[in-house]
C-alpha cells in the first residue's frame, strides 16, 4: 500500500518537473514566431516546381501578412524541357509579359515580399508582368529568389527597374527547396533585415 503511494507521489514528481521545464520552451518558440514589424504585409510569389511557394509559406509563418500567388493566364507546361525550351525561352527573349490570371490591389500593404524562381538568367515573366504594372512608389520590395545553381543573376536591380520608385532590400536567395537549414537561413535572414534601420 505505502509502495504504492509512494511511487504515486514519485510520479506526480516527474510531471511536475516536467511541465515546469517544458514551460519556457514553448514561450520561446513563440516569440520567434511573432510578427517582427507594424507594417502591412504582403508576400506575392510565383513558383512552377514549388520551391518559391515553399519558401514564401516559410516567411509568412514568420512575419504574418498576406500570401498571393502570381498566376499567368495560361497554363505553362508541366514538362520541364517543354517549359523551359519552349514557352519560357520565347517569353525570355522577346521579354514578353505575360496577362495574371488573378491582380492583387498592393495599395494598402507597406512591405511586399517577391518570390520568383530564376528562369533563364533572370525572374519568372509574370513577376516582372506583376512589378510593372503596380505602382511601388513609396513601397518596400523584399525580394526571394530560388535558382538552380546560377545564384540569384542581376535580378535585384531588374526588380529595382521595373517597380518604379520602390525601395528595395537585400534579397533571400535559395538553392533548389533550400535544403535543411532553410527555416534558419530565413530567420537569420529576417533578423538582419528588421534589425537595420
Ligand atoms: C524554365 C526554367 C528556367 C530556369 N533557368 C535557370 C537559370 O537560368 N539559372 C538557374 O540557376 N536555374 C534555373 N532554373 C532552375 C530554377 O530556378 C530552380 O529550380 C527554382 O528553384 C525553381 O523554383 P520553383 O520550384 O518555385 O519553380 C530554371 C528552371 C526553369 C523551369
Amino acid at each position: 500500500m505505502m509502495k504504492n503511494f509512494l511511487v504515486v507521489v514519485f510520479l506526480i514528481l516527474i510531471a511536475l518537473v516536467g511541465s515546469v521545464y517544458t514551460l519556457p520552451q514553448n514561450s520561446e518558440s513563440k516569440d520567434v514566431k511573432m510578427n517582427r514589424v507594424d507594417k502591412k504585409i504582403l508576400i506575392v510569389y510565383f513558383s512552377w516546381s514549388q520551391n518559391t511557394k515553399s519558401i514564401a509559406e516559410k516567411i509568412q509563418k514568420q512575419v504574418g501578412g498576406d500570401l498571393f500567388f502570381i498566376e499567368p493566364d495560361i497554363l505553362y507546361p508541366s514538362d520541364y524541357n517543354k517549359l523551359a525550351y519552349g514557352i519560357a525561352k520565347e517569353q525570355k527573349d522577346k521579354d514578353i509579359r505575360p496577362p495574371l490570371k488573378n491582380k492583387i490591389n498592393i495599395k494598402s500593404y507597406d512591405i511586399i515580399f517577391v518570390g520568383t524562381p530564376v528562369w533563364w538568367h533572370t525572374m519568372a515573366p509574370v513577376i516582372k508582368t506583376f512589378l510593372s504594372e503596380n505602382n511601388f512608389a513609396e513601397k518596400t520590395i523584399i525580394p526571394f529568389i530560388t535558382h538552380g545553381g546560377g545564384g540569384s543573376y542581376n535580378i535585384t536591380n531588374e526588380m529595382l527597374e521595373l517597380a518604379k520608385g520602390c525601395k528595395i532590400l537585400s534579397p533571400l536567395i535559395v538553392y533548389e527547396d533550400g535544403g535543411n537549414n532553410i527555416d534558419k537561413n530565413i530567420l537569420q535572414w529576417l533578423n538582419n533585415l528588421f534589425s537595420k534601420k
